[in-house]
């Protein structure tokens, strides 16, 4: 098959979104919903890619920044006829142009594949065929079946009124006659715009031959005018892609509530447990839990890890059996090595923590560079800022770390040193010593407590 050339109509306002953002750019599954439809376009490596932006064009392009996309502004929205008659000197001679829309976003690339088979060297119309098909253009087809006219539903007449065949939108157009299509095109019609879905009738009667296919599920021909419809069609991407995973063996305790924002590649028997939030790049290696409630971005998990409920993970990297939460917070840099343990109420930040380490309950370690067999005890704080600038603290190999511990960096605990409780550290402690650095407790003999006058 000759490589198509495809335009993406984006120029329409969204008024229902009441939002100052152009409607192409809400998000499905975290991305514009533009995003998803070029994501489609080039899965079938077309020859050139076009999009048509009107209201909000620059914040448009942008948020869409792919540097081969040839964009082409329709200042005035006069019709989706007009809209593409825009694009024509961004088109070849000769091939086939797909005609995609900016919000209409779960579109399949096989879908599109069998459209521009069925046109072959001629047109073809991808249809759906529904319920209710009010509000859609009708298919009219003659006796033969042939697809001879698309009358919009404003246009119809009380028969073509009753068709449930109806037109997604999307074509399959051959660039040799569409100069002459468009530039034939009239608006006295209902709407008094400039319809592309007029193209159909002229192609029926210049003798060029015109195929149709029918969407195999209508979500892919689903358009977004509303947040209702946008939550819609975020929660069958959703699905599908929780269908995806579990037919690749992930256990998802329940496909309803997964949300996937990027890529997700898991090994084998992972378990996702309710409400996960899987953002950017996230890789999960075999026998990886990951409890309930837990937001995990840009992270590496290695395999046998367990990540335990109402966990947050960004841009961090854990190494096998680690065991993490409930609680806990992993922020940019944080790389944990094997059998790393980070409790409840725990932060760490641009920190590397070694094999076995132990940090358990309600701790900061930030700027740290932590060595192996280390326990960090509850409540210790790595003081990293002065308000101004920040340093580090490294607490080598087998440094026990006592309960509120106060590291005020930069200093080191050296290899086998012991910190005891409730220390404010501000020195280095040496290699194998126990160092104490807090205030003598004293008793005052007699004192008693100031009363409360009657
Ligand atoms: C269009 C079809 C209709 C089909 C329906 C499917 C026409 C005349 N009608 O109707 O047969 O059933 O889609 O949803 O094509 N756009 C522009 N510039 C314009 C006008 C529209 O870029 O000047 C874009 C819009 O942003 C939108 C798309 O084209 O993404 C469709 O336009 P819209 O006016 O909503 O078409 P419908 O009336 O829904
Ligand atoms: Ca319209």
């Amino acid at each position: 098959m000759q490589r198509p050339s495809i335009v993406i109509l984006a120029a329409g306002k969204g008024k229902r979104m009441y939002s100052s953002m152009p409607k192409v750019l809400h998000p499905i599954a975290g991305e514009p919903m533009l995003a998803h439809v070029i994501r489609a376009a080039r899965a079938l490596d077309p020859a050139r890619l076009v999009v048509v932006y009107g209201h909000g064009g620059e914040q448009v392009r942008a948020r869409i920044q792919d540097a081969d996309i040839q964009w082409v502004e329709q200042s005035e929205q006069l019709g989706t006829g007009h809209a593409l008659k825009m694009a024509l000197p961004a088109l070849p001679q000769d091939g086939t142009t797909l005609v995609l829309y900016g919000d209409v976003p779960l579109t399949r690339p096989e879908t599109l594949k069998a459209l521009l088979k069925a046109a072959g060297a001629g047109m073809a119309v991808l249809t759906d065929i529904v319920e209710n098909p009010a509000g859609y253009g009708r298919i009219v087809r003659d006796a033969a079946g042939h697809a001879i006219a698309i009358v919009e539903e404003k246009d119809c007449n009380d028969e073509q009124r009753q068709i449930r065949e109806i037109n997604t939108g999307i074509l399959a157009l051959p660039n040799a006659q569409l100069a002459g299509w468009l530039g034939a095109l009239k608006n006295g019609n209902a709407q008094g715009e400039y319809y592309l879905t007029d193209v159909l009738a002229m192609a029926h009667h210049a003798g060029v031959r015109v195929g149709s296919a029918v969407v195999p599920h209508s979500y892919e021909a689903a358009g977004v005018n509303n947040k209702v419809q946008l939550a819609e069609l975020e929660r069958i991407y959703q699905h599908n892609r929780a269908l995806a995973l579990m037919q690749a063996g992930v256990t998802v305790l329940d496909p309803a509530r997964l949300d996937v924002r990027g890529e997700l590649l898991c090994g084998r028997d992972v378990t996702l447990d309710i409400n996960g939030v899987f953002e950017g790049r996230v890789e999960l290696g075999d026998n990886v839990t990951v409890g309930a409630n837990c937001v995990l971005k840009n992270v590496k998990v290695a395999a046998g890890t367990q990540i335990a409920p109402f966990s947050v993970l960004e841009d961090a990297i854990v190494g096998e059996a680690c065991k993490i939460g409930p609680y806990a917070r992993l922020r940019p840099g944080a790389e944990l090595a094997a059998h790393v343990h980070i409790g409840n109420f725990v932060e760490v930040k641009k920190s590397v923590i070694g094999e076995g380490s132990k940090v358990n309950h309600l701790t900061y370690v930030g700027d740290a560079s932590v060595g192996s067999k280390v326990n960090v005890g509850a409540g210790c704080v790595t003081v990293n800022y002065n308000g101004v600038d920040k340093f580090r603290t490294v607490i080598e190999d087998n440094v026990f770390v006592g309960s509120g511990t106060l590291m005020v960096a930069p200093v080191t605990l050296e290899a086998g040193s012991t910190v005891g409780a409730g220390s404010v550290v501000t020195k280095n402690a040496p290699a194998g010593e126990l160092t104490l650095a807090r205030a003598r407790q004293v008793t005052i003999p007699g004192w008693k407590r100031p009363q409360k006058k009657s």
